[in-house]
């Protein structure tokens, strides 16, 4: 029987996608990462398959040994506002870091996009993992991960409260009367606090979706704690069944906590696909990939994850180094399931730093194999979604033409956009302006 809960879908613009050598693959052009003939080709393909969003990740700091999309890619706000032009029904979910901007201009921007969208807009709530990132920004020191997500967390009550500014409605336009705008519709945040301190209001209309959907990436503690009280969206990884359900509950039940319910933080597993048309076409097609990197390249990958530590020093054969804390105040949570995985699977430097590189894809096989895991996984409360990452630069279009059809036809992903708005599409309500949910109650009292 047709389950009435929708499995929905995004991908990444991440370049050629595949691993940190798919710009060498044959398939592809080499400079996808700033190819705006690209992008837009990647977002229409994502909208042909009634994709929920494309994803744009970011990062605020390379150096030589950054992997190659990471030296030379798009600003998320950027692209996002050109493909708004040339896609109509896809969602566009960036990427923007509170710990380097502020939040009156972040505010502006995603309220901009969302406008310029018809309500599209979405904003990737990160806290940078990369020192070297302060070092950007005229700061002496990258703020440590708890300090952070406090930061973070104001952040996004300030962000929040600008977007209510207006009131739906606000803007009269009264050609006659003269009158702009009705002024009981005006609100001012005043917020001072611990971190920011912002007057407002914002210089722009209440938007289409009220306010852009919040999503948010970082899986620690702190980072899921983040996403229970402001988030709409969770981007995650992990690497089985069970542990995607274990992260599923956890997170959901945060929710209460917070006046939320389960349906209102939908949880995104970043999936890696490869879909062929055997076992042995798949195997085929991931070695193809895999043998694009070399050993220096896959060090380096791995480095960045840990400070950009160096493991040229360490053997190559020998078991991983032991790297005490190292890596926690930078990707955490990716960084404990290196050393964990490393540990127990016994594995030498040289295996972490290849599958690091090339993870092999969690979901692969015949498009109906990788249809029934991304099944499974949806009605076994493991995910409410997925954000394909295809291991090949091929996989997108697999996805969408061999893929999709078959969740089509098994009633767990629909054959068109609801509506317009993002908010439409994932199936979210439409937030309540804070300024008159106060109103009411002082009504009410
Ligand atoms: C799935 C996932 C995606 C992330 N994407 C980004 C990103 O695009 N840009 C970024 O600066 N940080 C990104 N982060 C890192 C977070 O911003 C965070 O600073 C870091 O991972 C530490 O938080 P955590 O320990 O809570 O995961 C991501 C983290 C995760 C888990």
């Amino acid at each position: 029987m047709p389950t009435t809960r929708q499995l929905r879908l995004g991908t990444m613009i991440q370049g050629a996608s595949g691993n940190m050598a798919a710009w060498r693959h044959p398939a592809v052009t080499a400079d996808a990462s700033i190819n705006l003939n690209f992008v837009r080709q990647t977002a229409q393909l994502a909208e042909a398959g009634k994709f929920d969003f494309i994803f744009v990740a970011d990062g605020l700091y390379i150096n030589e040994k950054s992997i190659p999309h990471f030296l030379n890619r798009f600003e998320p706000l950027t692209v996002l506002s050109t493909l708004a032009a040339l896609t109509s029904h896809i969602g566009l979910v960036g990427t923007v870091s509170t710990s380097y901007s502020d939040p009156f201009t972040v505010a502006r921007q995603f309220a901009s996009l969302d406008h310029l969208s018809g309500g599209r807009a979405g904003w990737n709530v990160v806290t940078s993992p990369l020192e070297g990132s302060a070092r950007n920004y005229s700061r002496a020191k990258h703020p440590e991960h708890a300090l952070r997500y406090r930061i973070a967390d104001e952040y996004l009550q300030v962000v929040k409260g600008l977007w209510d500014s207006w009131e739906e409605g606000a803007f009269v336009r009264n050609k006659e009367s003269g009158q702009f705008f009705d002024s009981s519709k005006l609100h001012t945040l005043n917020h001072s606090g611990e971190f920011f301190q912002v007057a407002g209001p914002l210089n722009i209309e209440r938007t289409p979706q009220g306010r852009p959907v919040i999503f948010q990436a970082g899986a620690s503690s702190d980072g899921k704690q983040l996403a229970a009280r402001h988030a709409e969206a969770i981007f995650t990884h992990q690497h089985t069944l069970q542990e995607a359900q274990h992260y599923y509950r956890d997170v959901k039940q945060q929710l209460p906590r917070y006046h939320r319910r389960p349906e209102e933080l939908l949880i995104f597993q970043g999936v890696s696909v490869l879909v062929g048309t055997d076992a042995e076409d798949v195997e085929r097609q991931y070695q193809q990939m895999a043998a694009l990197v070399s050993i220096d390249d896959a060090l380096n990958y791995l480095g960045r994850y840990f400070e950009h530590h160096d493991f040229s020093q360490y053997p190559l054969d020998q078991p991983f180094p032991e790297l005490g804390a190292l890596g926690a105040n930078s990707f955490r949570s990716t960084t404990d399931e290196i050393k964990r995985i490393a540990r127990q699977r016994q594995l030498t430097l040289r295996q972490v730093a290849l599958e690091t590189t090339t993870p092999r894809p969690l979901f692969h096989g015949t498009a109906e194999q990788v249809a029934d895991g991304l099944q499974l996984w949806f009605e076994n409360e493991a995910a409410d979604g997925f954000i394909i990452q295809g291991a090949t630069p091929e996989v997108l279009a697999k996805v969408v033409n061999e893929v999709v059809p078959l969740l089509q036809q098994r009633g767990i992903y629909r054959q068109d956009y609801p509506g317009q708005r993002l908010r439409d599409s994932l199936g979210l309500p439409t937030p309540v302006n804070s300024f008159t949910q106060v109103t009411q109650r002082q009504d009410v009292a």
